[in-house]
């Protein structure tokens, strides 16, 4: 499998929302119910919203993998949070890393990271952050594999239903 990695340009919104839309699905349905779901879906994939946060390039960088010229997933990095734990230093932030359940396990993850990886360090950041459901072992394992740890926890909320992310970390050079 050929892969690739690019910047999303910014008329591409319509096309990263279903992206964003169908990956969540897959990942999530199984552990919320369809109601919770479908107003997550509505609201956090809503094209207008993409639209916004792709326009807004100061904050968010979002990128497409493909596969053999096929989208297969997405990262949006972003710059606007942090956390007392990183004091004054400069942060960022891999908010989404998801790729279709048909395209996992062929390097396709490894690919955005490297890049987010790339970007952050271009950046000059001192560390690079983000949050992941602590029952998500495939995604945590994924991170460790790249040296981010645990560093403390945050809740999340989807719909009704309230759920545990672990925050992790990952100094860079
Ligand atoms: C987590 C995710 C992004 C990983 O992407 P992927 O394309 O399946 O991973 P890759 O094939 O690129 O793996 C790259 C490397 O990461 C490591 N890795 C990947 N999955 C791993 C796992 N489950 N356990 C341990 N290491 C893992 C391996 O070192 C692997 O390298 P190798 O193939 O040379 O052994 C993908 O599984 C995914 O999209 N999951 C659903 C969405 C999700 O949960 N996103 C995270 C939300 S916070």
């Amino acid at each position: 499998m050929q892969v690739s990695v690019r910047l999303v340009e910014p008329g591409e919104y319509s096309l990263l929302a279903r992206i964003g839309r169908e990956t969540f699905y897959e990942t999530w349905k199984d552990y919320n119910t369809p109601e919770d779901m479908q107003t997550y879906l509505l609201d956090a994939f809503d094209e207008e919203k993409i639209k916004k946060d792709l326009e807004n390039r100061d904050v968010n960088t979002f990128l497409f993998v493909f596969a053999n010229e096929e989208p297969v997933g997405y990262a949006k990095i972003r710059r606007d949070r942090t956390y007392d734990e990183f004091k004054d230093a400069k942060v960022i932030e891999v908010e989404r890393i998801y790729i279709y359940q048909a395209f996992q396990k062929q390097q396709a993850g490894k690919a955005l990271m490297e890049e987010s990886l790339r970007i952050a360090n271009a950046e000059k950041n001192e560390w690079i952050w983000l949050g992941v459901n602590i029952d998500n072992h495939k995604a945590i394992n994924f991170y460790k594999a790249y040296g981010f740890e645990i560093f403390g926890s945050k809740m999340f909320k989807l719909g009704d239903a309230e759920d545990e992310d672990y925050l992790m970390k990952l100094k860079l050079h």
